[in-house]
């Protein structure tokens, strides 16, 4: 089954109101088409790109402890994941829940479409009888939709620091749907990069083998390919940044020339001066008081923090008031 919403905002619309304001942006949602998927799967297979593999080491260490008040009350319950991505974290909870024989039902909601094909093909070849829905849309109009409501009490993965790819007061406004798309006594399990040493984290976006630059480019060249633009993607550079005090690793493509670039879809054009840049992305870094103190104010209240012996990394259990 698959729950397709069309309610996306128009990719033209959005690429040239970004490119159009000062700053110029992107959104970063728009880096997931399939090059970008995959891409995305080769960062975080680099090894400066630490994310993944401490969160996959929560999780396959920790899976019992953390699904243990969840499964307490005994009773079948929702399994809505947002940004479900590959699956490959989520496989660690589905395994432990299915050889545990729980009733649950699975709901993977995820803005690519390819990639949520991938994972249900994937699950039907090893989890033939979990039952999956998979939901393609965005976080926001997948928690206003509730296609999962069914009586049923959920529990909502917001796995692999995908808040982080929100500014502050955007991770708020997306707590307040979760808080809007969820029943009373419901649970969440929220990833959050945490904050460390700054060249660390600085290095997770960096990598000399330039496989996070081409995800950036990547959308340039989806533009090109779906919006009949010329960008040359020669003439930009990957810079990205990281504010120790925000916990902000931004991403900037700056031209490094004046140019103009053409959309032949509609006839515009828009114009760089010369090291005039682009900022694609966020990834925020928390601590856990800055992540208490966003729990708190949007309605929910931690019930564990479980990272890894690092403290690189939280998945952090919170429950609706
Ligand atoms: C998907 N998201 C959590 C990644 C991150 O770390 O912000 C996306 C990413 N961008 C560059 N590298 C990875």
């Amino acid at each position: 089954m698959n729950a397709k919403n069309s309610d996306f905002g128009s990719f033209a619309q959005d690429v040239l109101l970004g490119l159009s304001s000062n700053p110029k942006t992107l959104s970063s949602k728009y880096f997931y088409d399939e090059k970008g998927d995959k891409l995305f799967q080769d960062i975080m297979a680099l090894p400066e790109y630490y994310l993944t593999r401490k969160e996959f080491e929560i999780l396959e260490s920790q899976h019992e402890q953390i699904l243990r008040p969840v499964l307490e009350s005994g009773e079948p319950f929702n399994l809505v994941e947002l940004g479900a991505g590959d699956g490959l974290k989520t496989k660690i909870l589905l395994r432990y829940l299915r050889d545990n024989q729980v009733d649950f039902s699975y709901f993977p909601i995820d803005f690519s479409g390819s990639v949520l094909k991938e994972l249900k093909e994937s699950l039907v070849q090893e989890m033939p009888d979990l039952k999956v829905t998979t939901i393609e849309n965005t976080y926001r109009g997948a928690l206003k939709e509730r296609a999962w409501d069914n009586g049923k009490r959920s529990l909502i993965l917001f796995l692999g620091s995908n808040l982080g790819n929100f500014q502050l007061k955007e991770a708020y406004e997306i707590l307040d749907h979760l808080m809007i798309g969820t029943n009373h006594s419901d649970w969440v399990i929220i990833g959050f990069d945490l904050k460390k040493h700054p060249q660390i984290t600085l290095n997770a976006y960096n990598d000399p083998t330039g496989v996070t630059r081409a995800f950036n480019l990547n959308l340039l060249a989806r533009i090109n390919k779906e919006l009949g633009a010329n960008f040359d993607l020669d003439s930009f550079i990957h810079w990205p940044s990281y504010d120790p005090i925000s916990g902000e690793c931004r991403s900037y493509l700056v031209s490094t020339k004046r140019q103009q670039v053409y959309f032949s879809s509609n006839q515009e054009t828009i114009h760089f001066e010369a090291f005039e840049s682009i900022f694609m992305e966020v990834s925020k870094k928390y601590n856990l008081i800055e992540i208490g103190e966003l729990a708190e104010r949007s309605g929910f209240k931690v019930i564990q923090n479980f990272t890894d012996p690092e403290t690189y990394f939280a998945d952090c259990l919170w429950q609706k008031k």
